[in-house]
C-alpha cells in the first residue's frame, strides 16, 4: 500500500524523536520515498545526518540553506507528499498546528499540505491531560487530521500514564490502513441524504428539526476520501463539503429531496439516507405572511410527506445497498428494526436522543448499526467521521 507513495515525516523536538529513525527505515521498506522536515529544537534529540541518511535525502529544517540562500519551498513540499506523519508531535507543535502558528518549516509545511495529515502526539501525561492540550487534538482531529492516539506505559519523566509516541510499527499499519481504505470505494457511486427539510407555511416560516448535516456530511466525505463519486443532497445547513468527489444539490423540502434522490439512485451502488426528512408538510403554504393581527389563531393543516428512503427501498435493484439511519426517544430497537423492515433497508443506523453526545448538532455519535441479517453491532461514542467510517466498514465486502 505505501509503494511508491510521497510521505513527509515531521519531526519535533521530543524524546520519542530517537523512535522516528525507525519509523523512516519502515516506511522506506514498505517502498515509500520519505522527505523528513524537522523542528530546530528536533535536531537537539537526532541529528539531521542520521535521518538524511536513512531516507537518501536532504534533511529540510530551515526556510533556506545559510551559505547559499537556496529556498526551501514548503508549497511545493506540500504538494509533492501522499501524506504528512508527524511523529513524534510535541504539545507545542500541535499546538502551532492548531492555530495556525507558521514559525518553522514543519507547520508551514503541515500549513501548505494538501493531502492527509497523521499526527502521532508524545509527551508526558500531564501535558498530554491538559486541556490545553486536548482542545488543541480536537482541533486538529476537525481539520480532518488523523490523530494516532499515544499509548500508556513509562514515560521519560519515569512516570506512567498516556503520553508515549506510538510503535513505529503501529504508525505505519495506520498509513497502510488508511491508503487501503482510500481504494475501497474506487469506482462507486454514493448517494447520501443530510440534513433538515424544511416545509414552508408562508414565505417567512417553515415547519423544520434541528439536524445541521454534520452526521451525513461526514459520510459524504469519508465515501469520498474512500474513492467513491458522491452526490451528497443536502437540505438547508451551514456546513460545506471538502472533498473533490462530492457533488452537492441543495434542496428545501422534502419534495424536492425525493425528486434528487430519485434522478440519483438508478445510478448509485450504496446511497445513505441520512437526513432528518420533516414527515408533514403544511397542506396550502400561504403565498403571504400569516399576520399576527388577524383575529383568529390560523389552523395548519398537513399533510404527509414522501417517505424516501421507503420510496428508493421499494425500487432497490439487486446489488444495491440502501442504508438508513433512525433516529429515536423511546422502544429504539423495536422501532429501528420496524423502519429497517418497512423501509427495505439492507441496514440501519440507530441513534437515540436519550444517549448524551449522540443525535443533532454534536460532532460525535453513538450508533448501533442493525443489519437485514439481524446481525447488530454496537459503536462506542465517536466522532460523527470515525462513526461514518465504521458504518462504510460495516458494508465492504470484507466485512
Ligand atoms: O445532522 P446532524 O445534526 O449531524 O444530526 C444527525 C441526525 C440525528 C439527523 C442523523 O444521525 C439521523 O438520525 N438522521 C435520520 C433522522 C430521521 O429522520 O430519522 P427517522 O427515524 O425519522 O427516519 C428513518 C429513516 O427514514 C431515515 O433514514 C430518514 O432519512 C428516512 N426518512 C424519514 C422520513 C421521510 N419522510 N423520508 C425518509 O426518507
Amino acid at each position: 500500500m505505501l509503494d511508491g507513495k510521497h510521505i513527509i515525516l515531521g519531526i519535533t523536538g521530543g524524546i520519542a524523536a530517537y523512535k522516528s529513525a525507525m519509523l523512516a527505515r519502515l516506511l522506506i521498506k514498505a517502498g515509500a520515498e520519505v522527505q523528513v522536515v524537522m523542528t530546530p529544537s528536533a535536531k537537539e534529540f537526532i541529528t539531521p545526518v542520521t535521518m538524511s541518511a536513512l531516507t537518501g535525502k536532504p534533511v529540510v529544517s530551515e526556510f533556506f540553506t545559510a551559505n547559499t540562500g537556496e529556498w526551501h519551498s514548503h508549497v511545493d513540499l506540500g504538494l509533492w507528499a501522499d501524506a504528512m506523519v508527524i511523529a513524534p508531535a510535541t504539545a507545542c507543535t500541535i499546538g502551532k498546528m492548531a492555530n495556525g502558528v507558521a514559525d518553522n518549516m514543519l507547520v508551514t509545511t503541515y500549513l501548505s499540505a494538501k493531502a492527509p495529515v497523521f499526527v502521532a502526539p508524545a509527551m508526558d501525561l500531564d501535558m498530554m491531560a491538559h486541556p490545553s492540550t486536548t482542545a488543541n487534538i480536537d482541533k486538529l482531529r476537525s481539520y480532518g487530521n488523523h490523530i494516532i492516539e499515544p499509548a500508556s506505559g513509562e514515560l521519560a519523566s519515569h512516570l506512567t500514564g498516556k503520553g508515549r509516541m506510538q510503535e513505529p510499527e503501529v504508525i505505519v499499519a495506520e498509513l497502510e490502513k488508511f491508503f487501503a481504505e482510500s481504494q475501497s470505494l474506487k469506482g462507486k457511486k454514493v448517494l447520501v441524504t443530510a440534513g433538515p427539510t424544511y416545509e414552508k407555511i408562508d414565505p417567512v416560516r417553515f415547519i423544520g428539526n434541528y439536524s445541521t448535516g454534520k452526521m451525513g456530511y461526514a459520510i459524504a466525505e469519508e465515501a469520498a476520501a474512500r474513492g467513491a463519486e458522491v452526490t451528497l443532497v443536502s437540505g438547508p445547513v451551514a456546513i460545506k463539503a471538502k472533498h473533490p468527489a462530492i457533488t452537492v444539490i441543495d434542496v428545501e423540502s422534502a419534495k424536492q429531496m425525493l425528486a434528487e434522490c430519485q434522478a440519483a439512485f438508478p445510478h448509485a451502488d450504496i446511497a445513505v439516507m441520512c437526513a432528518a426528512v420533516a414527515d408533514y408538510a403544511p397542506a396550502e403554504p400561504a403565498d403571504r405572511k400569516i399576520k399576527r393581527e388577524k383575529q383568529e389563531i390560523p389552523t395548519i393543516t398537513l399533510v404527509k410527506n414522501p417517505d424516501i428512503a421507503a420510496t428508493l427501498g421499494a425500487q432497490k435493484k439487486p446489488g444495491q445497498i440502501l442504508i438508513g439511519f433512525a433516529l429515536e426517544t423511546d422502544n429504539e430497537m423495536t422501532n429501528a428494526l420496524e423502519k429497517l423492515r418497512r423501509k427495505n433497508l439492507d441496514m440501519i443506523a440507530l441513534n437515540s436522543l436519550r444517549t448524551p453526545g449522540a443525535g443533532f448538532g454534536t460532532d460525535t455519535n453513538v450508533l448501533t448499526l442493525i443489519k437485514a441479517d439481524g446481525s447488530e453491532s454496537q459503536l462506542p461514542l465517536m466522532s460523527k467521521r470515525d462513526a461514518a467510517a465504521r458504518l462504510l466498514d460495516a458494508i465492504s465486502p470484507a466485512k
